[in-house]
């Protein structure tokens, strides 16, 4: 048990360093992600008046994207290089020095969406489901999550492959499957590229649980040997 933790600060220690590190790349990847966010939140057209907690904001390129659209967001994040270009481009939002395990001490409850940005992927199993338990309890409304929802081209492999070793064995299952362990089930779902999606998920209203799944789509698993 004491190993596991003590992995897991080893793993964090060098996910941090390494989002610290590729900062620059946030250029290219806000220029590209920027547009797809907006897009999927005109969808959503949620109220505005609804607070947003995001974790794993980065350079806060959802977090703008919300805030465009009226809403107040908190982002935290471990990468200080990243959250310090959040902090210069959207500097109405709040931006939380925090790795995102620190979330266990957010009260139950504490905003109204909670958003997961290319973040899922990246962690290992554990983390991920602590993340996720986290998230379904802080949401008052529910969780948006974008990532990627099938295997990439080669560059976008060899990146995630830099990033960790978890990206295939997230893509294993589908999002309905990561949620449904949390009693959440997808209501609406869309694609943003090629290999990436969003997801919009609620926890199961009472007597619901064990139903079928809702939202398979975007689980698919293009190439995995
Ligand atoms: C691929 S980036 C996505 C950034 C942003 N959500 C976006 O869409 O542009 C993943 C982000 O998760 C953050 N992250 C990963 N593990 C974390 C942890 N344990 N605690 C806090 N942030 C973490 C990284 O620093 C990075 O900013």
């Amino acid at each position: 048990m004491a190993r596991n933790i003590e992995n897991s600060i080893d793993e964090r220690r060098r996910a941090k360093r390494f989002f610290n590190r590729v900062g620059l790349a946030f250029h290219v990847i806000d220029r590209r992600l920027g547009p797809e966010y907006r897009r999927a939140l005109e969808v959503l057209s949620l109220p505005k008046e609804a607070t947003v907690l995001d974790i794993g904001t980065g350079t806060g390129t959802l977090a703008a994207a919300f805030v465009e659209r009226g809403h107040q967001v908190t982002g935290i994040d471990f990468a200080e290089r990243l959250l310090e270009r959040a902090r210069r481009r959207v500097p109405s939002g709040d931006f939380r020095l925090m790795d995102l395990v620190e979330v266990e001490a957010m009260p139950a409850g504490s905003f109204d969406i909670v958003c997961l940005a290319y973040v899922l992927h990246g962690l290992s199993p554990e983390l991920r489901s602590t993340t996720l338990h986290h998230a379904a309890r802080l949401t008052r409304n529910g969780l948006l999550i974008f990532d990627y929802s099938c295997l990439g081209p080669w560059y976008v492999r060899l990146i995630e492959w830099i990033e960790g070793p978890y990206y295939r064995g997230f893509l294993a299952r589908s999002m309905a499957e990561h949620l449904s362990a949390h009693q959440l089930t997808i209501e609406q779902s869309g694609e943003t590229s090629s290999v990436g999606g969003w997801w919009w998920g609620k926890g199961k209203k009472e007597g619901e649980q064990g139903r079928g799944r809702e939202g398979e789509k975007g689980g698919k698993v293009k190439g995995e040997g």
